[in-house]
């Protein structure tokens, strides 16, 4: 293995950044390639078939461009496709699943919320996932519509706001005391959602997890060991949205995938 070659991260669009960011920040020296799918965004609403189709060209991008490991740093795509991936490709894959487990354990009023896309709250994965803690009463809520305004650059506008509290009202009303970010696009909204939960509800969400779980699997495959570790960003839509997240610091390239 060269231990040199990037590291690829695919996400139906921009979100996948917030799981990126934590990566980046733990393994600072690691090469990066950063897929965003925003043309085919949102992946929450397509058939299984149609998410692992997708999860496999981006892989297929990812590994022309060389890369060592893949991180799915989409719920969607990880909870459909993820074992897929893994039937077809000898690279390792690290996916990312809602952070139910935390939660569940944690919990003292045992009521737990969770906010995530369709295609994750239907999965198998997730279902298996939420039958070990059956003792627990989680409140499922498909977050429709929020991934499309995160894509559009509306992060903070008044359709965002009345949708979150549409969403979590519910939640706050039966007792949650805590509140599962299951979609890697949804961390960008913890400053609004902050401002309706009451604080004592506490908000998790998967990237630092990701993270780890990617410097324990380059611990058995290998660190990078250069200095050229300049991350690259390719989005299949207008850039402009992806750059504001990222800032002036990174060049977003438009390519055709
Ligand atoms: C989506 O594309 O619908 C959301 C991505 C995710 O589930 O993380």
């Amino acid at each position: 293995m060269d231990n040199n070659k990037p590291i690829g991260v695919f996400d139906s669009g921009i979100g996948g950044t917030s799981i990126w960011k934590e990566i980046h920040n733990l393994l600072p020296n690691e090469k990066t390639i950063y897929l965003a799918d925003s043309k085919n965004a949102p992946y929450g609403e397509k058939s299984r078939e149609e998410i692992i189709r997708l999860s496999m060209k981006n892989t297929d991008f990812l590994l022309d461009m060389n890369c060592k490991l893949i991180v799915v740093a989409c719920n969607t795509a990880t909870t459909n496709a993820i074992w897929e991936l893994r039937a077809k490709y000898d690279v390792p894959f690290i996916g990312i699943e809602p952070a139910i487990k935390p939660a569940a354990i944690n919990s003292k009023t045992q009521i737990i919320g969770i906010l995530a896309t369709k295609g994750t709250l239907n999965s198998e994965l997730f279902h298996k996932t939420t039958e070990m803690f059956q003792h627990i009463k989680i409140i499922e809520q498909i977050g429709y519509g929020l991934v499309e305004l995160i894509e559009n650059g509306q992060i903070d506008s008044a359709e965002m706001n009345q949708l979150l509290h549409s969403y979590l009202q519910p939640m706050i009303e039966a007792n949650i005391d805590f509140l599962v970010l299951g979609c890697s696009h949804y961390p960008y909204l913890i400053p609004q959602i902050r401002t309706i939960l009451p604080d004592h509800i506490q908000i998790i969400d998967s990237g630092l997890a990701v993270a780890r779980q990617t410097q324990n699997l380059l611990s058995q495959i290998g660190f990078n060991s250069d200095n050229n570790n300049q991350p690259i960003f390719y989005t299949n839509t207008n850039p402009k949205v992806l750059q504001n997240i990222l800032g002036d610091k990174y060049n977003v390239q438009e390519k055709d995938f």
